[in-house]
């Protein structure tokens, strides 16, 4: 009988670290406890209303909704994955803190704990408004490293380096598998939750996001709140083989970013939260630190391209944890073709037939 060789995610990390004579193994042992925090996610993802987890998070036990720092309903699962994630990852001295959008301030570890030299930023649960209905959902995470003194205490602004510095990112899709998609910087691969065995399997090596795409993803139901850059290439994707593209766009919209990068890592496609006018408070809608510069380093690492529109993301020196941004990720053609928009001005021809006067989306 011969025996199908598998590549387990310790496995893989234990090959990489090969490259790194010195590296005492905390860094791998850090990513094997988010990949445990994320099947204990999975899990209760999985038992869903059969264990009472679907809904609303009530506050001390009350009836009462609560709301995170973002202003936004806390679901049951938004706050068992966080402390799921702080359980399976605070104890095992590769942490110097923790932060999350759940939480509004930096989480230090305990002093029964030792510290290490690792910052982990996570969004737990991310495309929320999802789990009640049953579409995917899944958990983002990224990886400093901590610049301060050791023994200096933890300051939000430790938190604060541009997304290219990250050591490594990833999520966990919880979709019809359970996935792992992970970039330690050198490329991105994937591995799938063998169910039986409880073990992430390597099932994609490198993966490669196409340069070309036709098919976008925005909420369209925005589109009077868009700048005119965003307007002007979703007018063109529109109007499909007879418009200035020359080619019919598919488009989607999960509403769970992580479904939709990994729609993009699998076969392309650009998707965009741009900044729009909807709300001049909010600069966009994803959050920079854990949803906007994990997903765009494997955006990256696969060959794609993130942006705000107008500049690389991941070159951003952040200014707050909680920090919003506008995003435009994926197919690096369709990128920079975004980005030029946002560098030429464009004409009212550029924007209409779409949102011109007469047009179906008119401001
Ligand atoms: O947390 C942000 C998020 O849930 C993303 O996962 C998703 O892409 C987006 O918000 C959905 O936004 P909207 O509710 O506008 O469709
Ligand atoms: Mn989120």
């Amino acid at each position: 009988m011969s025996v199908i060789r598998k590549t387990t995610l310790t496995q893989y990390l234990i090959e990489q670290r090969r490259r790194f004579p010195d590296a005492d193994g905390g860094f791998n042992a850090l990513v094997l406890d988010v990949a445990r925090a994320c099947k204990s996610i999975a899990c209760a993802v999985a038992q869903g209303e059969l264990a009472g987890l679907h809904g609303n998070h009530a506050a001390g036990g009350t009836e009462a909704e609560s709301v995170n720092v973002q202003g936004e309903t806390q679901k049951k699962l938004d706050v068992i994955s966080n402390d799921l994630f702080i359980e399976m990852t605070e104890w095992g001295g590769n942490l110097a803190g923790m932060a999350s959008e759940e939480m509004p301030d930096p989480y230090e570890i305990p002093e029964a704990y030792p510290k290490g030299k690792y910052l982990l930023i996570f969004d737990p649960l991310d495309g929320s408004s999802n789990i009640d209905v049953n579409v995917s959902i899944g958990s983002i995470f990224s990886i400093l490293r901590r610049d301060a003194a050791a023994d200096s205490p933890l300051v939000a602004e430790d938190f604060f380096q541009p997304g290219e510095r990250q050591v490594a990112a990833g999520y966990a899709l919880y979709g019809p598998t359970t996935m792992l998609m992970l970039s330690v910087g050198r490329g991105v691969v994937g591995f799938t939750l063998d169910p039986v065995l409880g073990e992430f399997i390597l099932t994609h090596d490198h993966v490669q996001v196409p340069e070309e795409t036709n098919e976008f993803a925005i909420n369209a139901s925005n589109s009077r709140f868009w700048e005119p850059p965003v307007k002007r290439y979703i007018s063109e994707c529109l109007q499909g083989e007879t418009g200035p593209r020359g080619k019919n766009f598919n488009m989607r919209w999960i509403a769970s970013m992580v479904a939709e990068a990994h729609r993009i890592l699998m076969r392309g496609g650009v998707f965009m939260y741009p900044r729009d006018k909807k709300d001049p408070s909010k600069p966009g809608r994803l959050r920079l630190l854990y949803e906007a510069n994990p997903i765009g380093f494997l955006m990256e690492q696969a060959g794609g391209r993130v942006s705000t529109g107008e500049v690389p993301l991941l070159s951003l020196q952040p200014s707050s944890l909680h920090q919003r941004i506008g995003v435009v990720m994926g197919s690096r053609e369709e990128v920079e073709r975004i980005e030029r928009y946002h560098k030429e001005p464009a004409s009212d021809e550029q924007i209409s037939p779409l949102f011109g006067r007469r047009g179906l989306f008119r401001d």
